[in-house]
């Protein structure tokens, strides 16, 4: 049995680190554990030029505990008004990484997303003829599409002909969470990617909803049947080079989740290596974790692949992850995975 097990340091590809108080509370969950993690623009008000990126970026920066090493790598929120030359050059200048596409009212913090993506064309065009990836929440927004059908959906309305439309722009299918996207993504070119959560490997709709409705495990893409879950559990524990892992780590206040209309997001950001090491020795493919921590995602991004390491050991005993952190004066709820977690992680100092 594999007690010990050290790899390339992780990164995380899509990452909520909020603001002010939060941003102080959840930035040393992440960077104690990742070097890299690509920084989620859906702040109020969102984060749409690339002047608003670099301000964000310093007060990332500002909030990381001297002595932690991280790399916030930057995105810009599309909206149906962004100037297509002020990303292009954010980006050939190494401030912004990637764009990120939210159909207006998908999530928290949409409301100023894309309404209609033939409106930004001309940006997606810039996007492509630079190579600048396009991040995309992939669900479709419309009150008569089932909740739970509304990533297949997407694919079929507005990504295929997307991707017909601009076969050379970069994408990713952010946090996919059906076998209709674990499809699409593995019978696509070179330039599609995907990532998948922690969550998303660990649980389905049924804890969300049966026995009691379960807020903290509430989160936009929701949680699909098994079939599904098995099905991302399959692909990202396959090796996949185009698969890489997104934790969607999405702090928000208990008091915003607990309440009649709750916030959507899960945060993970503490226990996430230990819950995937959990999950990639269940499906016997402990040896594939660097690949979809570590290797994959800077791959796909044409970014070196971290020369650091971490070593996850299995310990006889529990970890004891705290069930809550403090943010001023909010808690926030860790994820709680439903098992015990075995796995702990030791970085280099
Ligand atoms: O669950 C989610 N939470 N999904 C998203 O797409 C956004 C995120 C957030 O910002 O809280
Ligand atoms: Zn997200």
């Amino acid at each position: 049995m594999t007690k010990s097990l050290t790899i390339k340091q992780p990164d995380d590809w899509h990452l909520h680190l909020r603001d002010g108080d939060m941003l102080a509370a959840v930035l040393p969950d992440t960077a104690q554990h990742f070097g890299r993690a690509i920084i989620m623009p859906n702040l109020v008000p969102p984060v749409v030029s690339t002047a608003d990126v670099l301000a964000y970026q310093k007060r990332i920066m500002a909030a990381l505990p001297k002595g932690m090493n991280f790399t916030p790598l930057m995105t810009a929120y599309l909206t149906e008004a962004t100037d297509a030359e002020d990303l292009a050059k954010g980006f050939q200048d190494g401030v912004i990484t990637a764009v990120k596409l939210y159909p207006a009212g998908a999530t928290t913090n949409s409301a100023s997303g894309v309404r209609d993506v033939m409106a930004v064309q001309p940006v997606l065009e810039k996007m492509a003829e630079i190579g600048m990836p396009l991040l995309v929440h992939g669900e479709v927004t419309d009150s008569d599409i089932d909740i739970f059908d509304r990533e297949a959906v997407f694919i079929d309305r507005v990504l295929d002909p997307l991707r017909q439309r601009l076969p050379q722009l970069k994408i990713v299918m952010e946090h996919i969470t059906t076998s209709v996207a674990a499809d699409y993504v593995q019978s696509g070119s070179e330039n599609l990617g995907a990532t998948i959560t922690t969550h998303h490997l660990m649980i389905n709709r049924n804890h969300i909803l049966a026995g009691g409705i379960r807020p903290h495990y509430y989160c936009l893409p929701v949680a699909k049947r098994e079939e599904h879950r098995l099905a991302l559990r399959a692909l990202a524990t396959s090796g996949f080079s185009r698969v890489f892992l997104g934790t969607d780590s999405a702090p928000h206040p208990d008091r915003a989740k607990l309440m009649a209309c709750g916030c959507a997001g899960i945060y993970t950001a503490p226990n996430t290596m230990s819950c995937l090491a959990h999950v990639f020795e269940e499906d016997g493919a402990l040896d594939h974790l660097e690949a979809f921590t570590s290797i994959n995602g800077p791959k796909f991004y044409g970014l070196p692949i971290s020369d650091q390491t971490i070593t996850l050991t299995k310990q006889d005993l529990p970890m004891a992850y705290p069930e809550m952190i403090t943010a001023g004066d909010e808690t926030v709820t860790v994820f709680d995975p439903g098992v015990d977690l075995f796995w702990r992680v030791d970085t280099l100092v």
